[in-house]
């Protein structure tokens, strides 16, 4: 990659501003002051620094979502707000990783890193996700049976989830696959209905609750090395 490139990337100024910084001599690449910003680095294992201070260079970004209901989770939509709006602007090919409904809330990854983001909806890693649900009936013992042994509705069979109470109408359900809706359809082949539905989990990632909603934060490292992890 070129030596500018790289510094625009890591937010060390535009791409005027850092050929100016190689040009005054304020740049080292190894230690050695580079001679030119067009100067082709390897962005993983060069050393860079400005006036001395070294610069991490990150290719992906991620970020944990607090999605609050009212934004479909979409890049673009010409009449309807979207989780992009209310994240940084400036941040190329940033994208949710996964789709929640306009009405569910929580969990949501934004990132650019394209490969991470297939591996974790790809179902063929069985990512799990947990829903904290609140439903409008209790469900009955025979209900949460067919919930562990996976529904079939409208002509589409559903994976076993892991269904954990906690009160008579709110309890939390693992999933292991993504598709449309799952959740609210599971209820609905019970006829039964949901009035709250929350992500807390994807894979070893949780919501952080002390976000608030409509708000992000940065993954830390150890949450990325979790998400990263093969599935075992
Ligand atoms: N299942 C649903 O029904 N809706 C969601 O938003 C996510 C899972």
């Amino acid at each position: 990659m070129r030596l500018d490139r790289m510094l625009s990337n890591a937010h060390a100024g535009t791409r005027t501003q850092v050929k100016k910084l190689v040009k005054d001599g304020r740049v080292c690449v190894n230690g050695e002051r580079a001679p030119h910003s067009s100067l082709q680095i390897d962005e993983n294992n060069d050393t860079v620094t400005i006036d001395g201070n070294p610069i991490v260079y990150e290719k992906y970004v991620y970020f944990m979502l607090y999605k609050p209901a009212g934004y479909i989770s979409a890049t673009e939509s010409s009449h309807e707000p979207t989780v992009m709006d209310l994240m940084p602007q400036d941040i190329r090919g940033l994208f949710p990783c996964g789709r929640l409904d306009r009405d569910t809330e929580g969990l949501l990854l934004m990132t650019n890193d394209g490969p991470l983001a297939h591996k974790l909806l790809s179902p063929k890693y069985r990512t799990e996700k947990e829903y904290y649900i609140e439903h409008a009936l209790p469900l009955s013992a025979e209900d949460v049976q067919r919930i562990e042994k996976g529904v079939v509705y409208e002509g589409v069979q559903y994976r076993p989830a892991k269904y954990k109470r906690i009160s008579d109408t709110a309890c939390t359900l693992t999933v292991c696959e993504g598709k449309y809706h799952e959740i609210k359809l599971i209820f609905s082949s019970l006829n039964n209905h949901v009035d709250y539905l929350k992500r807390i989990r994807m894979k070893n990632l949780k919501l952080d609750e002390s976000i608030k909603k409509g708000s992000y934060r940065t993954l830390t490292e150890s949450e990325l090395d979790d998400l990263k992890e093969e599935n075992s």
